[in-house]
């Protein structure tokens, strides 16, 4: 048995996509398990910067089988956009990407009550993509699954009754206008041919590869802050990325999961609302957000940047069983004379020893900080640990204390040969 789970330790973009292109090298296929195209990852190779949604970020090496699983909520639109871009960067993905039958479908109705969402009700700053209110069908069961396009007659059935009874929710709440039943039919009873050659039974085909020895990474979207579960409720997204959503959502068993590997950025950062005890909202959080590019890989947003937060992370490997981590994006810090760490909470004058989920008591916290010494040299063409300076190593190896892991790689830059293999 082998599947390596690559979980978001933070709150989402913590540079998966750049680590899991690197580790899929040593894999046979790489299989996404929640979210949607929500998702922004990243992958360089050389100069050229690409960005995925829903494919799987180990589609640039041939030798890959990628895999959407049934976790996945698929927009097939933004699906098809996504396949025409790689095939027009000379990638093509034909014969080697599989989508789970099972997977649900997000729908106009999804992406617009999405956005009104947003407007009128408490807001959480979701990507707008349709993720929560596809979720919520899904959880509903009246959501329309990858299979159902393969029934025309279904398809438009089940597409009737689900946009008739949108509209009469647009109208009696939201006073929006109707959307049109049968053009959205017409276009959805398009995309079996599009994409029938892609779908199979991945749980089966999983369990077979398995079998057979081959090695599985699951690659989770967002973080585990933003675990609709064990995250920072309501300001989450509407899936499960901590490693057990690798299990429900790709249909193989715990026992199967051999390695939970966290990427951890070497500070924090969250987009949307919702609490950041360790938000810098002063300079220094400007200027992470512009060493580090820190905008939004799926909707440019500006992502809010603080001081990496031990107590949060020390949550995170708890709750997924985080065996080691890769520590990305180190070199954005290159230029600070000093660099903190949250290592403890403060709440009504007591010490706090484990992170609150609520959202009232993250508020209230103060953090209390450990200062290390910054290294002022600049680290994204350091390949090896030993030709890291010494204040680099401290602030590792304090990461790796406070979290109690081990420090498999460390990233220095966006590309595949900025990686330092450490352990
Ligand atoms: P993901 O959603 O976790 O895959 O992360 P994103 O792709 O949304 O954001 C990570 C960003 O940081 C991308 O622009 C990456 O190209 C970039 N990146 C990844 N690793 C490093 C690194 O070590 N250093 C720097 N400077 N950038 C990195
Ligand atoms: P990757 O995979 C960072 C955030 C949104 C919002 C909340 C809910 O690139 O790390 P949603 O659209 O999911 O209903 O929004 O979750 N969010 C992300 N933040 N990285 C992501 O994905 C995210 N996907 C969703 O900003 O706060
Ligand atoms: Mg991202």
């Amino acid at each position: 048995m082998s599947v390596e789970v690559i979980v978001g330790a933070q709150w989402g973009d913590e540079g998966k996509g750049k680590i899991v292109d690197m580790l899929a090298e040593q894999a046979d296929i790489v299989a996404r398990y929640q979210g949607g195209a929500n998702a922004g990852h990243t992958v360089c190779i050389g100069e050229k910067e690409y960005v995925l949604h829903l494919i799987p970020s180990g589609i640039f090496h041939p030798h890959i089988t990628c895999v959407i699983g049934n976790g996945v909520v698929i927009d097939p639109v933004a699906l098809m956009d996504e396949i025409r871009q790689l095939r027009a960067a000379g990638i093509s993905v034909q014969g080697r990407l599989l989508i789970s039958h099972n997977a649900h479908l997000i729908m106009p109705y999804h992406k617009l009550l999405d956005s009104i969402r947003e407007q009128s009700g408490e807001r959480i700053g979701t990507t707008g993509r349709g993720i929560g209110p596809a979720y919520i069908d899904k959880a509903t069961r009246t959501g329309i699954r990858i299979v159902d396009l393969l029934n025309r007659d279904e398809l438009a059935r089940k597409l009737k009754t689900n946009i008739e009874e949108n509209n009469r929710l647009l109208s009696a709440m939201y006073g929006e206008t109707q959307l049109d039943v049968d053009a959205i039919i017409a276009e959805y009873q398009t995309f079996d041919r599009q994409i029938d050659e892609f779908i199979t039974d991945t749980s089966l085909f999983l369990h077979q590869a398995l079998k057979q020895g081959k090695r599985i990474i699951a690659e989770g979207a967002q973080g585990a802050l933003l675990d609709v579960d064990h995250g920072t409720y309501p300001f989450v997204t509407s899936s499960n990325p901590t490693s057990g959503g690798a299990c429900t959502g790709l249909g193989i068993p715990p026992t199967a999961v051999d390695t939970v590997t966290g990427i951890v950025k070497a500070y924090s950062t969250r987009v949307g609302y919702g609490p950041f005890p360790t938000e810098l909202a002063d300079a220094t959080g400007e200027r992470l957000r512009s060493i580090g590019h820190e905008y939004g890989a799926t909707t440019g947003r500006p992502r809010r940047c603080g001081w990496l937060d031990a107590v949060a992370l020390r949550y995170s490997v708890m709750i997924n069983g985080i065996q080691s981590v890769a520590i990305t994006k180190i070199d954005v810090l290159d230029s600070l004379d000093e660099i903190r760490v949250c290592i403890g909470y403060e709440h009504g004058g007591r010490r706090l020893k484990t992170f609150p989920t609520d959202v009232a008591s993250l508020e209230q916290i103060t953090p209390v900080y450990e200062t290390f010494q910054g290294w002022k040299t600049p680290l994204s063409s350091v390949t090896s640990i030993q030709h890291l300076p010494a204040a680099t190593r401290r602030y590792l190896e304090a990461i790796a204390h406070l979290t109690g892991t081990t420090i498999r790689f460390v990233s220095v830059g966006p590309r595949r040969d900025q990686t330092i293999l450490i352990s």
